[in-house]
């Protein structure tokens, strides 16, 4: 059986996420920078989507095996107690779990700004739901840690991301001008209407919703 955990980035995950981010763009930041954002960036929130599948074989020790890595303590500790998980399925307690880094997604917290930096699923996966996952637990921690507004960047030609944030009310307004230097592309400023706003709160809650019908059991999420 296969289902998803959704937990905070950590230093061990850095190799992993450069190789689901070198499936995802032409220029994807090398170790460094996500060490560096890790380590110094206070503003800083980065998630990981992990794979957990159970082998169906016992394990060695006759114990379940846990999704590697405790949540980080201090403020996302306590936003885990906001956020409501899509699911608290606990795995059957003798089975082996294999894990792999399947996505991930980050963002800045400027006052009450949150910049998406990041988001980014295997490619294989894509179009289940996974991405919107990431991208809504973003704005759920986002959302918990006071951010009124929400702000990303993305590539003009880039439609299925563009789809995605439209989805979640997100609305151009702006463009920078050959802003990707692998091919002086275009970027589109894109901004989230007022996240107290009911009406951005209600479209929150009516896609959640729809999210956990489909996913279920299937996706956990674990800040
Ligand atoms: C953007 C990305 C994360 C979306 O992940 P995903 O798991 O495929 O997306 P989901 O299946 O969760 O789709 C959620 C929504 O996104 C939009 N979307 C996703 N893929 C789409 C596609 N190929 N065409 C149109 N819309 C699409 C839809 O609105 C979709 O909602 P729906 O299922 O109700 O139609 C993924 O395409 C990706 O990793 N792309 C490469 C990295 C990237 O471009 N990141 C964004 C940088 S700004």
């Amino acid at each position: 059986m296969t289902r998803y955990v959704v937990r905070p980035m950590q230093f061990d995950d850095i190799d992993a996420v450069g190789e689901v981010e070198r499936e995802c763009f032409t220029t994807p930041w090398p170790a460094s920078a996500y060490r560096r954002e890790l380590r110094d960036n206070r503003t800083g929130r980065y998630i990981v989507l992990v794979e957990v599948t159970d082998e169906g074989r016992p394990a060695p020790s006759g114990r379940r095996q846990e999704v590697s890595g405790e949540p980080a303590g201090g403020v996302r500790r306590a936003v885990g107690q906001f956020l409501r998980p899509f699911s608290r399925s606990t795995p059957v307690p003798t089975m082996v779990a294999n894990e792999r880094i399947v996505g991930f997604a980050g963002m800045w917290l400027m006052l009450d700004e949150a910049h998406v930096t990041t988001i980014g699923v295997k490619r294989d996966l894509r179009g289940q739901g996974l991405g919107e996952v990431l991208f809504a637990t973003l704005l759920d921690l986002a959302m918990h840690l006071g951010a009124r507004r929400a702000t990303l960047e993305v590539r003009v030609s880039n439609y299925p991301a563009q789809a995605l944030y439209r989805k979640y009310g997100f609305h151009e307004e702006g463009i920078r001008r050959r802003y990707y230097s692998d091919n002086n592309e275009d970027a589109l400023i894109m901004w989230s209407d007022w996240l107290g706003s009911p009406e951005f709160q209600e479209r929150y809650r009516q896609l959640r919703a729809q999210l956990e019908e489909r996913l279920g059991d299937l996706v956990e999420i674990r800040l």
